[in-house]
């Protein structure tokens, strides 16, 4: 046998040893998400089944920057009955689709036999949006990765060492585990009541933060930088807070006006926040700066000195 060959079909062999025990897998949901799932799910050897999207195309291109074998399929949402059997179903589409997709699965019905399991990546449903599979004995849960996934590529690095919200059924917990440990991250479970909550933490910590990054963009662009400029000054910024954060607690994290209690300075920010173009602004750093001055309190501000700034903040 010609040696590329031979190396072809080592490649093959050794695939199908590294892959042996891992549950089959398809990915509903070629997006961010799936895509890097599927990115990172290969590099740990699971076996890839099929990809689906809305569209068979985007199926297709998720299955080709994953790197997964050409024999992988790839479907369409109007093609979900061609799924072949797998141990293991992530539904990685939008939280709106999701129950759908469980009752189109439901309905199918067919690969039940097989005891699958499915589970799916939303952080603000519980498992409860799978009833109509549970209800056909089929395994449920959710495994939602605290990461924020803007690149797939990127994203599939940031997967492997995350800390993974796992809620569901034990057989389903159970695989959710297994996936979150050979990714090296770290898994946790909330009450499944508790998710909207939990999700919404989730935003208040990344896109959240993203928004109110955005937001001193704006109000050093009227300072009169450039946007790119003013994104690379405060990025060093935001990452040493968070540094600051990953060592300590919010209250010894706080640094600045509020936790040194400078009310001239506070005055001095309302101010310069009063323009009609930074209305929004104004009123969030006033909200923010309500809760800052909580902290300050918890590391011994004078309260004589946090009433002073509140009475300021409120008056504005
Ligand atoms: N991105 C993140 O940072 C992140 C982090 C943690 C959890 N999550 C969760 O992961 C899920 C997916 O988020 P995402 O950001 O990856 O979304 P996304 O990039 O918008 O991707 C959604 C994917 O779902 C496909 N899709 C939509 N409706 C479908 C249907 N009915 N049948 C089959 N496929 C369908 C889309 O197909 P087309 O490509 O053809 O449009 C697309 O490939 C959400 O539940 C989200 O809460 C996301």
């Amino acid at each position: 046998m010609a040696p590329a060959l031979l190396r072809f079909y080592a490649k093959d062999w050794m695939a199908d040893v590294m892959s042996k025990g891992k549950p089959t897998i398809s990915i509903i949901g070629a997006g961010r998400l799936g895509t890097a799932l599927a990115i990172a799910l290969t590099s740990k050897s699971y076996p890839i089944r099929a990809v689906a999207a809305r569209r068979a195309a985007n199926a297709r291109k998720a299955i080709s920057l994953s790197a997964l074998p050409s024999t992988t399929l790839a479907l369409g949402a109007d093609q979900l009955e061609q799924l072949p059997p797998s141990d293991l179903v992530l539904i990685t589409t939008p939280d709106d689709a999701i129950a759908g997709i469980a009752r189109t699965f439901a309905k199918l019905g067919r690969s039940a036999r097989r005891r699958s399991t499915f589970l799916h990546t939303s952080g603000a449903l519980s498992s409860a949006v799978l009833a109509p599979l549970a209800e056909r004995g089929f395994h449920t849960g959710s495994l939602h990765p605290l990461i924020s996934v803007s690149d797939p590529r990127a994203g599939a690095e940031a997967l492997s060492g995350a800390f993974y919200c796992v809620e569901g059924d034990s057989v389903a917990v159970r695989s959710a585990k297994a996936i979150v440990r050979d990714l090296d991250g770290n898994a946790f479970t909330i009450k499944p009541e508790s998710k909207a909550l939990y999700h919404a933490a989730a935003v208040m910590a990344s896109p959240h933060l993203v928004a109110l990054f955005d937001l001193a963009v704006q109000m050093l662009v009227s300072c009169g930088l450039k946007p790119q400029e003013a994104q690379n000054v405060l990025t060093p910024l935001v990452q040493s807070t968070v540094n600051n954060l990953k060592q300590t607690s919010p209250e010894k994290a706080l640094t600045g006006t509020f936790a040194r209690g400078d009310v001239a300075t506070v005055q001095r920010h309302l101010k310069a926040l009063a323009p009609k173009q930074l209305a929004e602004a104004l009123e969030i750093y006033k909200l923010l700066g309500l809760h800052s001055l909580q902290l300050a309190a918890q590391r011994g501000l004078d309260p004589k000195v946090a009433t002073q700034i509140k009475i300021a903040l409120k008056k504005t």
